[in-house]
C-alpha cells in the first residue's frame, strides 16, 4: 500500500483523529502486561488468579499427558470428530442444570451467533445500554437488526416504560406472534453493578405474560466466583427455569478460553445450523477443551470457591479501606462509582472483583500507579459513555491486603498531588495593578 494512495490517507487520518482525542488503542507494552511482571495485577480478568495455580497446573498437564488427542481439533464442530467436545457439553450441562449446552470458541462468538440468528423476522431484542460489544455485533448482522432498543442501565422504570412501549407499537408481541429478547449481563464488566435479574424477569412476565419475552444473561464476569459451586448469578438466585440462554465464558476467572451457551435442545440445534461463528470456524483444540475442563474441576471439588470467597473478602475491604480517604478529595478527580460510595453492607448487591475508580484523569492516574508497580487500565470512550472515564479496578484472589492499601494509597496521594498542582497552577499574582496566573509568568 502506498503512502499516498487513498486507503493510506483514510486509515491514518482516522488513527491520527484518535491520538488527538487520547482514545487510540495500543497493545500494552509486553513488560507490563500481567503475566510474569513483577507488576502487581488489577487489570485481568483472572479474577480467582487460576491461571498461576500450580494446582491447575499440575492437573492440566498430567490430563493433557493422558488425552488421546491434545492438538488441533482439525476443523469445524460439524465436519470433525467432536467427542472430547461432546463430553464437555454434556459434563457442563449437567453442571449448570440446564437442558443443552453449545461450546463457542469465545464468548464473542457465542453472542454473535446466538443473537445474529435466533431472533426472527418481527422480533424485537432490547438490552442493558452497557451491554458487550458482541451483543451488538449479532444484532447488527440479525434478522431483528431495525427492531433493538436499549434501556438505561440496571433501571427498572426505564426498562418497564420501553416495555410497554414497544408492546403497545406492536401487536404481533402483545399477541405472541412475535417474541421478545432481553440481554443483560449478570455482572456488569466495565462496572461492576449486578443487573436486577429478579425484577428483570417478574416485569417481563407481567407485560408480557403469554411467555413470548425471554430473558438471555451473560455471565462472563459472573462464572466461577458467583453461585453455588460458582455455577453464575442466574444459578445463585434460582432462576434456571426463567432463562432463555446463559452464557459462561472460559476466559476469565476459569483460566482458558471458550465459552458455552446453556439452554433448550431446540435452540441447541438451530445454532449448530444457523449461527455462523459456529459453523464456519474450527473447533476449539482438544488442548483448550481439557484446559477447561480441568478449570470446571476446582469448581466441583470447592477449591474455586474458597478462592472467590476470599476474593470478595477482599473487594469489601478495599472499597472500606479507600472510602474514608475519598471524602476531601473532589470525585470528579477520583471517586467511588455511586454503588459503592456507601457502606457495602447497606447495599443488598454482594461484592464485585470490579472496582471502577471514577475520574477525569484516568491516564494520568493509571501511569501513575504502574510507576509505583501497580498496573490499573484507564478506560474511557469509546468503551465506556463520555464523562464517565475511569481506571477498572480488577481485584483477584491472589491480591493481599497490602496491594490493595497500596493501590488505595497510590490513587490517594496521585488526587492529592494533582490537586496541589492544579492550585500552583491557579494561583494569581498581583503585579502593577494587574491579575497574572502564576502557571503563565
Ligand atoms: C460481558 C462479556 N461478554 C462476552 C465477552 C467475550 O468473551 P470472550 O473473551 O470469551 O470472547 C466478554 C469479554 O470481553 C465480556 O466482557
Amino acid at each position: 500500500m502506498s503512502e499516498g494512495s487513498s486507503l493510506n490517507v483514510k486509515l491514518s487520518a482516522a488513527l491520527a483523529s484518535r491520538d488527538e482525542r487520547w482514545i487510540r488503542r495500543r497493545l500494552p507494552d509486553p513488560n507490563t502486561s500481567s503475566s510474569g511482571s513483577p507488576l502487581i495485577d488489577f487489570n485481568s480478568n483472572d479474577y480467582l488468579s487460576l491461571s498461576s495455580s500450580q494446582i491447575l497446573r499440575n492437573r492440566f498437564l498430567k490430563k493433557l499427558s493422558e488425552a488421546p488427542d491434545v492438538l488441533g481439533s482439525g476443523g469445524s464442530r460439524l465436519l470433525v470428530n467432536g467427542r472430547a467436545h461432546n463430553a464437555l457439553e454434556a459434563r457442563l450441562s449437567q453442571f449448570f442444570r440446564a437442558e443443552a449446552a453449545l461450546l463457542f470458541n469465545s464468548g464473542f462468538d457465542a453472542n454473535v451467533g446466538f443473537f445474529s440468528c435466533v431472533p426472527q423476522p418481527g422480533d424485537v431484542v432490547v438490552y442493558d445500554e452497557y451491554i458487550h460489544a458482541s451483543v451488538h455485533d449479532g444484532i447488527r448482522a440479525s434478522r431483528a437488526r431495525d427492531a433493538h432498543y436499549a434501556f438505561s442501565h440496571n433501571s427498572m422504570p426505564s426498562f418497564r416504560r420501553l416495555l410497554n412501549r414497544i408492546r403497545e407499537e406492536r401487536r404481533g408481541l402483545e399477541a405472541g406472534e412475535n417474541s421478545i429478547f432481553v440481554a443483560v449481563e449478570s455482572l456488569y464488566s466495565m462496572d461492576g453493578t449486578f443487573a436486577p435479574l429478579e425484577e428483570i424477569v417478574s416485569v417481563l412476565e407481567e407485560i408480557f405474560p403469554r411467555g413470548n419475552g425471554y430473558l438471555v444473561v451473560d455471565e462472563a464476569h459472573a462464572t466461577g466466583i458467583y453461585g453455588p459451586e460458582g455455577r453464575g448469578r442466574v444459578a445463585q438466585l434460582g432462576l434456571e427455569g426463567k432463562v432463555l440462554a446463559r452464557l459462561h465464558t472460559f476466559g476469565k476467572a476459569l483460566a482458558a478460553t471458550g465459552a458455552v451457551i446453556l439452554t433448550n435442545t431446540l435452540i441447541r440445534d438451530y445454532l449448530l445450523n444457523y449461527a455462523r461463528s459456529l459453523i464456519y470456524t474450527t473447533s476449539l483444540s482438544f488442548a483448550n477443551i481439557i484446559a477447561a475442563d480441568c478449570s470446571f474441576d476446582l469448581l466441583t471439588d470447592g477449591m474455586a470457591q474458597t478462592l472467590a470467597n476470599d476474593l470478595l473478602d477482599l473487594s469489601a475491604y478495599f472499597t472500606q479501606y479507600i472510602r474514608p480517604h475519598l471524602v476531601r478529595i473532589p470525585p470528579k478527580l477520583l471517586s467511588l462509582p455511586e454503588h459503592l460510595r456507601d457502606d457495602i453492607s447497606l447495599n443488598h448487591d454482594p461484592p464485585s472483583p470490579i472496582i471502577p475508580i471514577m475520574t477525569s484523569h484516568p491516564r494520568p492516574l493509571s501511569a501513575y500507579l504502574l510507576a509505583l508497580g501497580m498496573n490499573a487500565r484507564p478506560i474511557t470512550w469509546p468503551t465506556v459513555p463520555k464523562g464517565k472515564d475511569r481506571v477498572r479496578v480488577c481485584l483477584h484472589a491472589g491480591n493481599t491486603r497490602e496491594d490493595v492499601e497500596k493501590l488505595a494509597h497510590g490513587a490517594i496521594r496521585w488526587a492529592q498531588e494533582t490537586l496541589a498542582e492544579e492550585e500552583r497552577k491557579d494561583r494569581r499574582i498581583e503585579m502593577n495593578g494587574k491579575v497574572f496566573l502564576e502557571s503563565k509568568l
